[in-house]
């Protein structure tokens, strides 16, 4: 595995792939690494019997312009030799770890992505500037790597959709693929942020999950009605955690429109706080 910080040193080797016939795949990440991550580069393995055509790109960089000024961005973990061993044994060709000051040399970036509508509400309302942070991030990326695929969890499901409504409207020519969400055994998301979680909180963040479960049988068994869904699961959450609810929602799948019948695809989306630690999952569903 090679590792860079440096983008010049990243398009050399990234040509050097293509030249080799390489298909290059670009997995974005803000790094502390865990199954949820390293899934992505097993993903690619799956795509195709001849892992040797794929050349993994996978990006560390703790994005400041994605966090709010009252976010975790001074103290967001990070470990970048763990990260890096990590990497190496989950078969990623080259790692990406540019500085603040090789991604936003000019301070702030003067140019901004912003993508309207489905960065209105769940997290886009409760995170002001974050998906403008993200989407800019991660077109910056896409620019440096020109990668073939990019990777995005599940886990931030409105982050994908939002990501694949920008390559749609910019026609980028990338092709964004969603990986499953990989859990602790206990059902909780696995998430960089877990580690604020103390004890307590920790023993009681898998209730979200299963919430999302009993929200999905319910629909199996019949129910349509949005808001008797979201009310089962707020009040499994606030019986048997001290979780603080930001927001239950569901929405279309494909584009977060509100619904208040569920039918088709939809997405079943949550954001609870464990004392100051903001937790966030989701499922889908098809009817
Ligand atoms: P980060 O939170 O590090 O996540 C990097 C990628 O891993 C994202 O696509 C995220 O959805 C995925 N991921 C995280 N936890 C996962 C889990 N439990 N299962 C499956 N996938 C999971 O998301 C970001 O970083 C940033 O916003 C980024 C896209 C890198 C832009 O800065």
């Amino acid at each position: 595995m090679k590792i860079t910080e440096y983008i010049n040193t990243l398009r050399e080797n990234v040509a050097v792939a293509r030249e080799q016939g390489k298909t290059v795949v670009l997995i974005p990440t803000m790094g502390f690494l865990h199954s949820g991550h390293l899934s992505m580069v097993e993903a690619v393995r799956k795509q195709d019997e001849d892992y040797e055509k794929f050349y993994i790109v996978m990006s560390i960089f703790v994005n400041p312009l994605q966090f709010g000024p009252n976010e975790d961005y001074d103290r967001y973990p990070r470990n970048l030799v763990r990260d890096t061993r990590l990497a190496q044994e989950a078969g990623v060709d080259l790692l990406f770890t540019p500085s603040v000051q090789e991604m936003y040399p000019d301070g702030p970036s003067l140019t901004r992505v912003n993508v309207a509508k489905v960065t209105d509400d769940l997290c886009g309302s409760h995170r002001p500037g974050h998906f403008e942070g993200v989407a800019t991030v991660v077109s910056k990326l896409f620019n440096i790597v020109l990668p073939d695929f990019a990777y995005f969890g599940q886990k931030d499901y409105q982050q994908y959709v939002v990501i694949k409504q920008m390559v749609k409207d910019l026609n980028i020519p990338v092709q964004v693929l969603l990986a499953p969400t990989v859990r602790e055994e206990d059902g909780l998301a696995m998430s960089s942020r877990n580690a604020y979680l103390r004890p307590e909180e920790r023993r009681q963040a898998p209730v979200l999950y299963r919430s999302l479960q009993e929200a999905a049988q319910l629909i199996a068994g019949g129910e349509r009605d949005v808001n008797v869904v979201r009310e089962k699961i707020r009040q499994r959450i606030t019986n048997e955690t001290n979780g603080k609810i930001e927001y239950i929602e569901i929405r279309r799948a494909d584009n977060l429109a509100k619904i208040e019948r569920i039918s088709g695809a939809v997405v079943i989306a949550l954001a609870v706080y464990f004392g100051s630690t903001r937790l966030i999952d989701n499922i889908l569903v098809e009817v």
